[in-house]
Protein backbone atom coordinates (compact mmCIF):
# COMPACT_ATOMS: atom_id res chain seq x y z
CA UNK A 1 0.00 0.00 0.00
CA UNK A 2 0.98 3.31 -0.92
CA UNK A 3 0.23 6.08 1.09
CA UNK A 4 0.61 9.98 -0.38
CA UNK A 5 0.70 12.06 2.51
CA UNK A 6 0.35 15.95 1.58
CA UNK A 7 1.82 17.34 4.31
CA UNK A 8 0.70 18.13 7.94
CA UNK A 9 -1.78 20.86 6.56
CA UNK A 10 -4.01 18.57 4.79
CA UNK A 11 -4.15 14.70 5.91
CA UNK A 12 -3.85 11.20 3.65
CA UNK A 13 -5.61 12.85 0.61
CA UNK A 14 -4.67 9.91 -1.50
CA UNK A 15 -4.33 6.01 -1.27
CA UNK A 16 -3.41 3.35 -3.83
CA UNK A 17 -3.63 -0.16 -3.03
CA UNK A 18 -1.72 -2.53 -5.95
CA UNK A 19 -0.77 -5.62 -3.99
CA UNK A 20 -3.63 -7.32 -3.48
CA UNK A 21 -5.59 -9.29 -6.64
CA UNK A 22 -8.07 -6.16 -6.78
CA UNK A 23 -6.73 -2.68 -6.95
CA UNK A 24 -8.77 0.35 -5.88
CA UNK A 25 -8.09 3.89 -5.84
CA UNK A 26 -9.52 5.62 -3.19
CA UNK A 27 -9.74 9.19 -3.37
CA UNK A 28 -9.82 12.12 -0.17
CA UNK A 29 -12.57 10.64 1.65
CA UNK A 30 -11.89 6.90 1.23
CA UNK A 31 -14.56 6.87 -0.92
CA UNK A 32 -13.86 4.15 -3.72
CA UNK A 33 -13.66 5.14 -7.22
CA UNK A 34 -13.03 2.48 -8.94
CA UNK A 35 -12.41 -1.20 -8.62
CA UNK A 36 -11.10 -3.23 -11.41
CA UNK A 37 -9.85 -6.80 -11.40
CA UNK A 38 -6.00 -7.11 -11.16
CA UNK A 39 -4.28 -7.83 -14.00
CA UNK A 40 -2.45 -11.01 -13.11
CA UNK A 41 -5.86 -12.65 -12.62
CA UNK A 42 -6.46 -12.52 -16.57
CA UNK A 43 -4.62 -14.67 -18.87
CA UNK A 44 -0.72 -14.38 -18.43
CA UNK A 45 0.27 -15.55 -21.93
CA UNK A 46 0.29 -14.30 -25.49
CA UNK A 47 -2.02 -16.10 -27.33
CA UNK A 48 -4.65 -16.08 -24.47
CA UNK A 49 -4.18 -12.43 -23.91
CA UNK A 50 -7.23 -11.23 -25.97
CA UNK A 51 -7.62 -7.95 -24.98
CA UNK A 52 -11.12 -7.05 -23.36
CA UNK A 53 -11.14 -3.00 -23.23
CA UNK A 54 -11.50 -2.15 -19.09
CA UNK A 55 -14.34 -0.18 -17.86
CA UNK A 56 -14.12 3.25 -18.84
CA UNK A 57 -13.23 5.80 -15.81
CA UNK A 58 -12.96 9.58 -15.01
CA UNK A 59 -9.58 9.02 -14.78
CA UNK A 60 -9.56 8.55 -18.92
CA UNK A 61 -10.75 12.46 -18.95
CA UNK A 62 -8.33 15.32 -19.53
CA UNK A 63 -10.96 17.09 -16.82
CA UNK A 64 -9.84 14.66 -14.31
CA UNK A 65 -6.49 15.12 -14.76
CA UNK A 66 -6.88 19.03 -15.18
CA UNK A 67 -8.79 18.91 -11.32
CA UNK A 68 -6.39 16.51 -10.17
CA UNK A 69 -2.79 18.85 -10.90
CA UNK A 70 -5.15 21.90 -10.40
CA UNK A 71 -5.33 20.98 -6.58
CA UNK A 72 -1.86 19.32 -6.42
CA UNK A 73 -0.37 22.66 -7.42
CA UNK A 74 -2.22 24.40 -4.64
CA UNK A 75 -0.75 21.79 -2.43
CA UNK A 76 2.39 22.21 -3.73
CA UNK A 77 2.67 25.91 -3.55
CA UNK A 78 1.32 26.14 0.07
CA UNK A 79 3.91 22.75 1.47
CA UNK A 80 6.14 22.38 -1.28
CA UNK A 81 4.65 18.35 -1.26
CA UNK A 82 5.28 17.14 -4.87
CA UNK A 83 2.17 15.64 -6.65
CA UNK A 84 1.12 11.76 -7.30
CA UNK A 85 4.21 9.30 -8.05
CA UNK A 86 2.18 6.96 -9.91
CA UNK A 87 2.63 3.30 -8.68
CA UNK A 88 5.01 4.57 -6.36
CA UNK A 89 8.33 5.73 -5.91
CA UNK A 90 10.34 2.10 -6.70
CA UNK A 91 8.53 1.80 -10.34
CA UNK A 92 10.17 5.05 -11.37
CA UNK A 93 13.64 4.17 -9.59
CA UNK A 94 13.22 0.85 -11.19
CA UNK A 95 13.17 1.77 -14.39
CA UNK A 96 15.88 4.76 -14.29
CA UNK A 97 18.02 2.03 -12.70
CA UNK A 98 17.58 -0.24 -15.98
CA UNK A 99 18.59 2.70 -18.23
CA UNK A 100 21.52 3.64 -16.32
CA UNK A 101 22.64 -0.08 -15.21
CA UNK A 102 21.27 -2.65 -17.77
CA UNK A 103 21.28 -0.44 -20.96
CA UNK A 104 24.52 1.95 -19.80
CA UNK A 105 23.01 4.25 -21.86
CA UNK A 106 24.98 7.82 -22.16
CA UNK A 107 24.11 11.14 -19.29
CA UNK A 108 22.92 12.98 -23.14
CA UNK A 109 20.60 10.72 -24.60
CA UNK A 110 17.89 12.46 -25.43
CA UNK A 111 14.79 11.06 -23.67
CA UNK A 112 10.76 12.09 -23.57
CA UNK A 113 8.72 11.19 -20.67
CA UNK A 114 5.23 10.80 -21.72
CA UNK A 115 2.54 12.03 -19.74
CA UNK A 116 4.73 13.61 -17.40
CA UNK A 117 2.27 14.39 -14.92
CA UNK A 118 4.03 16.02 -11.54
CA UNK A 119 7.43 15.08 -13.05
CA UNK A 120 8.46 12.30 -10.89
CA UNK A 121 9.87 10.27 -13.71
CA UNK A 122 11.92 13.45 -15.09
CA UNK A 123 13.35 13.93 -11.52
CA UNK A 124 14.54 10.53 -11.19
CA UNK A 125 16.50 10.92 -14.38
CA UNK A 126 18.18 14.00 -13.52
CA UNK A 127 19.69 12.86 -10.34
CA UNK A 128 20.98 9.52 -12.25
CA UNK A 129 22.76 12.53 -14.46
CA UNK A 130 20.68 11.87 -17.55
CA UNK A 131 20.14 15.68 -18.80
CA UNK A 132 18.50 15.87 -22.51
CA UNK A 133 15.00 15.13 -21.01
CA UNK A 134 11.97 16.43 -22.77
CA UNK A 135 8.11 16.32 -20.54
CA UNK A 136 4.66 16.85 -22.35
CA UNK A 137 1.46 16.25 -20.73
CA UNK A 138 -1.71 17.05 -22.24
CA UNK A 139 -3.02 18.80 -18.85
CA UNK A 140 -1.75 22.56 -18.54
CA UNK A 141 -1.75 22.07 -14.84
CA UNK A 142 0.45 19.01 -14.95
CA UNK A 143 2.87 20.95 -17.24
CA UNK A 144 2.73 24.18 -14.70
CA UNK A 145 3.29 22.01 -11.46
CA UNK A 146 6.01 19.70 -13.60
CA UNK A 147 7.84 23.17 -14.60
CA UNK A 148 7.97 24.19 -10.90
CA UNK A 149 8.88 21.32 -9.65
CA UNK A 150 11.95 20.37 -12.20
CA UNK A 151 12.83 24.74 -11.56
CA UNK A 152 12.70 23.96 -8.23
CA UNK A 153 15.10 20.96 -8.16
CA UNK A 154 17.50 22.99 -10.02
CA UNK A 155 17.35 21.41 -13.43
CA UNK A 156 16.27 22.21 -17.01
CA UNK A 157 13.65 20.44 -19.04
CA UNK A 158 11.83 20.61 -21.94
CA UNK A 159 7.93 20.26 -20.61
CA UNK A 160 5.21 21.07 -22.96
CA UNK A 161 1.60 20.61 -23.41
CA UNK A 162 0.58 17.87 -26.06
CA UNK A 163 -2.24 15.58 -26.55
CA UNK A 164 -0.41 12.39 -26.98
CA UNK A 165 -3.75 10.58 -28.63
CA UNK A 166 -4.88 13.56 -30.64
CA UNK A 167 -2.10 16.53 -31.34
CA UNK A 168 0.33 17.02 -34.06
CA UNK A 169 3.15 14.49 -32.94
CA UNK A 170 5.58 15.60 -36.14
CA UNK A 171 6.12 18.46 -34.00
CA UNK A 172 7.55 16.62 -30.83
CA UNK A 173 10.52 15.14 -32.86
CA UNK A 174 12.34 11.92 -32.10
CA UNK A 175 14.02 10.65 -28.93
CA UNK A 176 16.14 7.73 -28.24
CA UNK A 177 13.75 6.94 -25.42
CA UNK A 178 10.27 6.82 -25.02
CA UNK A 179 9.51 6.84 -21.36
CA UNK A 180 5.41 5.92 -20.48
CA UNK A 181 4.21 5.35 -16.29
CA UNK A 182 0.61 5.07 -16.29
CA UNK A 183 -0.29 7.30 -19.24
CA UNK A 184 -1.49 4.24 -21.80
CA UNK A 185 -3.01 3.09 -18.68
CA UNK A 186 -5.25 6.48 -17.91
CA UNK A 187 -5.67 6.37 -22.28
CA UNK A 188 -7.31 2.69 -22.13
CA UNK A 189 -9.91 3.83 -19.63
CA UNK A 190 -11.31 6.83 -21.73
CA UNK A 191 -15.13 6.88 -21.46
CA UNK A 192 -16.17 6.05 -24.89
CA UNK A 193 -16.11 3.86 -27.45
CA UNK A 194 -13.11 4.56 -29.20
CA UNK A 195 -10.71 3.11 -26.24
CA UNK A 196 -9.56 0.33 -28.78
CA UNK A 197 -8.81 3.21 -30.96
CA UNK A 198 -7.36 5.79 -28.84
CA UNK A 199 -5.03 3.38 -27.53
CA UNK A 200 -3.55 2.31 -31.09
CA UNK A 201 -3.52 6.24 -32.03
CA UNK A 202 -1.56 6.73 -29.14
CA UNK A 203 0.52 3.29 -30.18
CA UNK A 204 1.48 5.07 -33.75
CA UNK A 205 2.06 8.58 -32.35
CA UNK A 206 4.72 6.91 -29.97
CA UNK A 207 6.29 5.28 -33.49
CA UNK A 208 6.55 8.38 -34.89
CA UNK A 209 9.05 9.51 -31.72
CA UNK A 210 11.59 6.74 -32.27
CA UNK A 211 14.03 6.09 -34.87
CA UNK A 212 14.85 2.59 -35.25
CA UNK A 213 17.52 2.41 -32.08
CA UNK A 214 15.17 3.69 -29.72
CA UNK A 215 13.73 2.01 -26.87
CA UNK A 216 10.02 2.60 -24.80
CA UNK A 217 9.53 1.96 -21.98
CA UNK A 218 5.85 1.27 -21.39
CA UNK A 219 5.17 0.41 -17.47
CA UNK A 220 1.20 -0.36 -16.47
CA UNK A 221 -0.10 -1.27 -13.48
CA UNK A 222 -3.83 -2.50 -15.41
CA UNK A 223 -2.39 -4.56 -18.19
CA UNK A 224 -0.12 -7.94 -17.81
CA UNK A 225 2.74 -8.48 -19.79
CA UNK A 226 1.04 -10.42 -22.02
CA UNK A 227 -1.89 -8.22 -22.84
CA UNK A 228 0.49 -5.48 -23.37
CA UNK A 229 2.60 -7.59 -25.87
CA UNK A 230 -0.45 -8.27 -27.68
CA UNK A 231 -1.70 -4.69 -28.07
CA UNK A 232 1.78 -3.90 -29.30
CA UNK A 233 2.23 -6.51 -31.24
CA UNK A 234 1.92 -4.90 -35.14
CA UNK A 235 4.05 -1.64 -34.53
CA UNK A 236 7.15 -3.02 -31.75
CA UNK A 237 9.12 -5.95 -30.89
CA UNK A 238 9.63 -6.60 -27.14
CA UNK A 239 13.43 -6.72 -26.61
CA UNK A 240 12.71 -7.50 -22.64
CA UNK A 241 10.78 -6.49 -19.57
CA UNK A 242 12.33 -4.68 -16.16
CA UNK A 243 11.77 -7.24 -13.23
CA UNK A 244 9.07 -5.90 -10.89
CA UNK A 245 8.00 -7.65 -7.60
CA UNK A 246 6.00 -10.88 -8.59
CA UNK A 247 2.78 -12.13 -6.83
CA UNK A 248 1.04 -15.23 -7.19
CA UNK A 249 -2.78 -15.74 -7.29
CA UNK A 250 -5.56 -18.42 -8.27
CA UNK A 251 -2.27 -20.44 -10.10
CA UNK A 252 -1.05 -17.96 -11.88
CA UNK A 253 1.94 -15.47 -11.32
CA UNK A 254 2.33 -11.94 -12.47
CA UNK A 255 3.64 -8.93 -11.99
CA UNK A 256 2.31 -6.22 -10.19
CA UNK A 257 3.62 -3.95 -12.26
CA UNK A 258 4.23 -4.51 -16.40
CA UNK A 259 7.11 -3.01 -17.83
CA UNK A 260 8.11 -3.81 -21.64
CA UNK A 261 10.96 -2.69 -23.31
CA UNK A 262 10.17 -2.42 -27.04
CA UNK A 263 11.82 -0.92 -29.73
CA UNK A 264 9.63 -0.47 -33.23
CA UNK A 265 8.87 -2.97 -35.86
CA UNK A 266 11.25 -2.95 -39.00
C1 LIG B 1 -1.45 7.95 -14.20
S1 LIG B 1 -0.87 9.56 -14.56
C2 LIG B 1 0.89 9.27 -14.65
C3 LIG B 1 1.69 10.53 -14.44
C4 LIG B 1 3.20 10.31 -14.42
N1 LIG B 1 3.67 9.64 -15.62
C5 LIG B 1 3.63 9.51 -13.19
O1 LIG B 1 4.21 8.44 -13.36
O2 LIG B 1 3.40 9.95 -12.06
C6 LIG B 1 -1.31 9.70 -16.29
C7 LIG B 1 -0.84 10.96 -16.93
O3 LIG B 1 -1.14 10.90 -18.32
C8 LIG B 1 -1.59 12.16 -18.76
N2 LIG B 1 -2.37 11.92 -19.98
C9 LIG B 1 -3.48 11.16 -20.13
N3 LIG B 1 -3.89 11.16 -21.40
C10 LIG B 1 -3.01 11.93 -22.09
C11 LIG B 1 -2.90 12.32 -23.45
N4 LIG B 1 -3.81 11.95 -24.37
N5 LIG B 1 -1.87 13.11 -23.81
C12 LIG B 1 -0.95 13.52 -22.89
N6 LIG B 1 -1.02 13.20 -21.58
C13 LIG B 1 -2.03 12.41 -21.18
C14 LIG B 1 -2.40 12.68 -17.56
O4 LIG B 1 -2.61 14.07 -17.60
C15 LIG B 1 -1.53 12.22 -16.40
O5 LIG B 1 -0.55 13.17 -16.10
Amino acid sequence: MWIVDRGKKHAITSVYLCSTYRKKRLINTGEVEREVEHPVVRAMNVEEAVTKELEPSELGTKEHWDNAYKEELEHYEADGVPGEDWFGPRIKTTIVEFLKKSLDLKSDVKIIDLGCGCGPVLTALNEAGFSNLTGVDYSENAVELCRAVCQDNGFAANIKVFDLVDGPIDELGTYDVCIDKGTYDAISLIPSSSQTQARNKYLDNVVSLMTGDSIFILASCNWTMAELTSQTLNRFTVVGDVPTRKFSFGGKTGNDVSILVLKKSE
